[in-house]
């Protein structure tokens, strides 16, 4: 009897422990309170994706947060008291009988709480939709965090009028940062940096040169909502509208406001607990304000890195985001005794004095020497001649794209060459050549965590590319030339020139296919006239897949446009002919103006290199899909009028091989001597072995001939003339200093040629030829190191 009334109570102990502590449940009830001394004591969402309670950070510090149960780090998507965390011992949450949800300290003090006093409030329950609510007995919501987003958004959470996403100011951490995320006073919404001395839209482009339409966005619409479903679809009023790449049912999926100033949609891996990227509203790190501080200038080299101009130096060696201060004293009395440093690439955002357009080099730089709060300009190139005066220099960013150059005012006597100072810790420059540079996966250090999986291929930057393809992609699945002609019309701006011809207009333009100027990959090239008296190259493919993937892969070639990369006009599909449209290079192919007599100069050469190096990284990095060469090679690279490099044939790997961007190709392509040794050995391909043929080029560019003959060489051993070439030159490079440049660089030239220029090519070339393809630089790392090297 004993015995059985003693396990009953023992029962009854148990169970009622074990509702309250352990088990968790997906509400509280009114009257009742979460302990923070008391880790187990959770609300859980009654499917388990989330999880409510305390949520300790650091030592003694406490939040009261919403996050995802299953995520490996606890993925915070809510938190009450961001700005106020509470003590670790004595603080609680509790739904006052009052109807109140309030949040106490240890002493006492209420940090924070729901305005739901004297209401019915009967229980508060966490939804599966990560929603905590404040409910009455009829179910009706009275209170719901959703009203109170922090950095993250949730499927069906909406954002209005008077919500933001609000960054958190480190990784980790909780208090508010400096980016936001919400609708400006003209119904678009944009992303905010709101620092401690300047304020600025980074999100889309404040590019004076765009207006919203370019966007797709619209201010018409007032309303100001947005919302993602569980499809992984956003929708918002002014209609900007983005896809996650997974995109699908049945995938976990936030939308944050990260600390580093972008916006990105991650998907959680259920298995793993991991998040990965599946869309991202900046592409370009750099563009992101706020990062380097006042004067500070952010270089991109696979992650943004901050460096300050020369004679400046960090206002706080620490922290690098507090900018730069000038080492000089600026004070200005008699302006003219200031002089001018130039920094190519580099450009400053905003803070502009005054704006000219098609002026003179001098009357630019005297509008500055005769205003003391001129601090430096930026002079446009090449030709137009804009002319920006800047009073401030704020969101600096060196980026070789960028066709200015800013003078930076400084008092006479300062000035020094440029490539001597270009300060930064890490980064390589001219003088001290590197032979491993960085890798591409940016934030890999900080964001260790987080799989970059979709960042080649979903860097998207929503912007004028973005409206052509939004265009093509509906006009390729529903396309015919009609449908095109109409669109051109209407977004004759926005869609540049790429369209459809018909076979007829190709027969007519090429007088019946009579000129043949190339041969080769994958069918003959002829040379046209289009009745725009455009002169064409129309290339004839051969065998390609069938009409559905042909238009596809078009559309993703026909958005590529870059100086670098030969630009591709239009297409020709009809029935069994396939034919592309691409503008017509003036000069001849690189081969032909370095294997024979005729030969170039070493200034152009090493403008040659600079060039395909920044038309393939655009390929590799900037593209909107990832997209490999696979076939770079002297006979691919065509020079325009003013030896200026444009690439050939890229995107043709994919016409004729299908599957995703990471799919194994199955069969091999490129041309032997220029192929790296993955294609040998069945390994992975990457962008890595457009770096590997690069480097073939480069080694040639210099040494004026062929290295990629495969030469027999001892009998039975193959050994490519290259490997040869690569063996030798590391020897010379070990044991005679300096002087192995003479016997390396092209005799023709005469000693003609900058030493420093040459090292440095002939040293890249050496790292991307590298079997192991992980010591090989990318693409972006060599346009900097090169750049670097270009003369003023
Ligand atoms: C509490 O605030 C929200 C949002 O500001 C409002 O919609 C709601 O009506 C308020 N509730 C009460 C009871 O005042
Ligand atoms: C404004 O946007 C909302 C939400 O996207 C939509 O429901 C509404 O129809 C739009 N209004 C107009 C006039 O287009
Ligand atoms: C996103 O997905 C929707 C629905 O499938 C589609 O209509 C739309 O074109 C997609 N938008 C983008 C930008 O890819
Ligand atoms: C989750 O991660 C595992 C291990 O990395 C991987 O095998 C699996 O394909 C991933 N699942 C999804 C849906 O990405
Ligand atoms: C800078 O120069 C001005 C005038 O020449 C002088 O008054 C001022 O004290 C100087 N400031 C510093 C920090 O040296
Ligand atoms: C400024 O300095 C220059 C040279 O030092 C001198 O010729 C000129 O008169 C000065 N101007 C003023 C306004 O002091």
């Amino acid at each position: 009897m004993t015995k059985t009334v003693f396990l009953f109570l023992f029962c009854c102990l148990m169970k009622s422990s074990v509702s309250k502590n352990t088990i968790n449940q997906d509400h509280l009830n009114r009257g009742s309170f979460l302990s923070v001394d008391d880790d187990a004591h959770l609300i859980t969402s009654s499917d388990n994706t989330f999880t409510c309670g305390f949520y300790g950070f650091q030592t003694n510090a406490y939040w009261f947060a919403i996050w995802f149960t299953n995520s490996k780090d606890r993925t915070v998507v809510w938190t009450a008291n961001s700005n106020n965390p509470v003590n670790g011992h004595g603080s609680k949450l509790t739904l006052h009988t009052n109807g109140a949800m309030v949040l106490t300290d240890i002493d006492g003090t209420i940090v924070w709480g729901t305005n739901t006093t004297s209401t019915d409030v009967d229980r508060a329950v966490l939804l599966n939709t990560g929603n905590l609510v404040l409910m009455n007995t009829k179910d009706q919501i009275l209170w719901q965090s959703f009203d109170y987003p922090t950095d993250t958004l949730l499927p069906s959470q909406t954002l209005t009028k008077s919500k933001s996403l609000k960054s958190t100011l480190r990784k980790g951490s909780f208090q508010p940062g400096y980016y936001s995320f919400s609708y400006n006073s003209i119904n678009i919404l944009t992303l905010l940096y709101d620092g401690p001395e300047i304020s600025s839209v980074y999100w889309p482009s404040p590019d004076p040169g765009f207006n919203i339409w370019d966007y797709r966005r619209t201010s018409y619409n007032s309303s100001r909502i947005a919302v993602f479903n569980d499809l992984g679809v956003f929708k918002s009023s002014d209609l900007l509208r983005f896809n996650a790449s997974d995109m699908g049912f049945g995938i976990r999926r936030r939308l944050t406001m990260d600390y580093d100033g972008n916006l990105r949609f991650y998907s959680l891996n259920e298995s793993t607990g991991l998040w990965s990227i599946s869309w991202q509203a900046v592409a370009q790190p750099c563009n992101i304000h706020g990062i380097c501080g006042r004067n500070g200038i952010c270089v991109y080299g696979g992650k943004p890195e901050c460096s300050c101009p020369p004679h400046y130096e960090w206002s706080e060696p620490t922290d690098f985001s507090q900018g730069c201060k000038p080492t000089f004293n600026r004070t200005c009395v008699n302006s003219t005794t200031f002089g001018f440093l130039p920094m190519r690439y580099t450009d400053y955002f905003g803070f502009d004095l005054k704006f000219s357009s098609s002026i003179s080099f001098e009357s630019c730089r005297n509008m500055c020497l005769a205003d003391c709060r001129c601090q430096a300009f930026v002079y446009k190139l090449p030709g137009i001649g804009d002319c920006y005066v800047k009073s401030a220099l704020f969101n600096g960013y060196r980026y070789p794209k960028f066709a200015g150059t800013m003078y930076l005012k400084i008092p006479i006597g300062m000035q020094t060459p440029e490539s001597a100072s270009i300060p930064t810790g890490s980064k390589p420059t001219c003088a001290d050549v590197p032979v491993t540079i960085g890798f591409p996966s940016m934030y890999e250090s900080s964001g260790g965590k987080v799989k970059w999986v979709y960042l080649y291929s979903f860097a998207i930057a929503f912007g004028l590319v973005e409206a052509l393809v939004i265009v093509m992609g509906w006009w390729i699945f529903y396309g015919n030339n009609e449908l095109l002609k109409n669109l051109e019309e209407g977004y004759s701006m926005v869609s540049s020139q790429f369209r459809g011809f018909s076979y007829k207009e190709l027969m007519k333009a090429t007088q019946n296919f009579k000129v043949e100027i190339g041969r080769g990959g994958p069918g003959v090239v002829y040379k046209g006239i289009l009745e725009d008296e455009r002169v064409v190259a129309v290339k004839r493919l051969g065998d390609v897949s069938d009409g559905g993937e042909f238009l596809t892969e078009l559309s993703t070639i026909g958005r590529i446009n870059h100086m670098n990369l030969v630009r591709m006009w239009g297409f020709c599909s009809q029935r069994q002919h396939k034919l592309l449209v691409y503008e017509y290079v003036e000069n001849e192919s690189l081969d032909k103006r370095l294997f024979s007599t005729t030969f170039l100069q070493w200034k152009e050469r090493f403008e040659v290199a600079i060039g395909i190096a920044k038309g393939l990284a655009y390929l590799h990095h900037e593209c909107l899909e990832w997209v490999i060469h696979c076939d770079v090679k002297p006979e691919n690279i065509l020079l325009d009028g003013a030896f200026q490099p444009k690439i050939a044939d890229f995107g043709l790997a994919k016409l004729s091989q299908r599957g995703g961007p990471n799919s194994n190709f199955t069969q091999v392509r490129g041309t032997k001597g220029y192929m790296a040794p993955e294609w040998a050995h069945n390994l992975p391909i990457t962008a890595k072995v457009d770096v590997y043929s690069y480097g073939v080029v480069i080694l040639e560019l210099t040494k004026g001939i062929r290295l990629s003959n495969v030469s027999v060489h001892g009998g039975e051993e193959e050994e490519s003339e290259l490997m040869r070439f690569a063996r030798g030159t590391k020897t010379k490079i070990r044991s005679a200093k300096g002087l192995w440049i003479e016997e390396i660089v092209d005799p023709r030239l005469g000693g003609l040629f900058s030493r420093k220029q040459a090292a440095t090519l002939v040293e890249v070339g050496l790292s991307c030829v590298e079997k192991d393809r992980h010591k090989r630089p990318t693409m972006d790392s060599v346009v900097q190191v090169l750049v670097d090297c270009e003369p003023e």
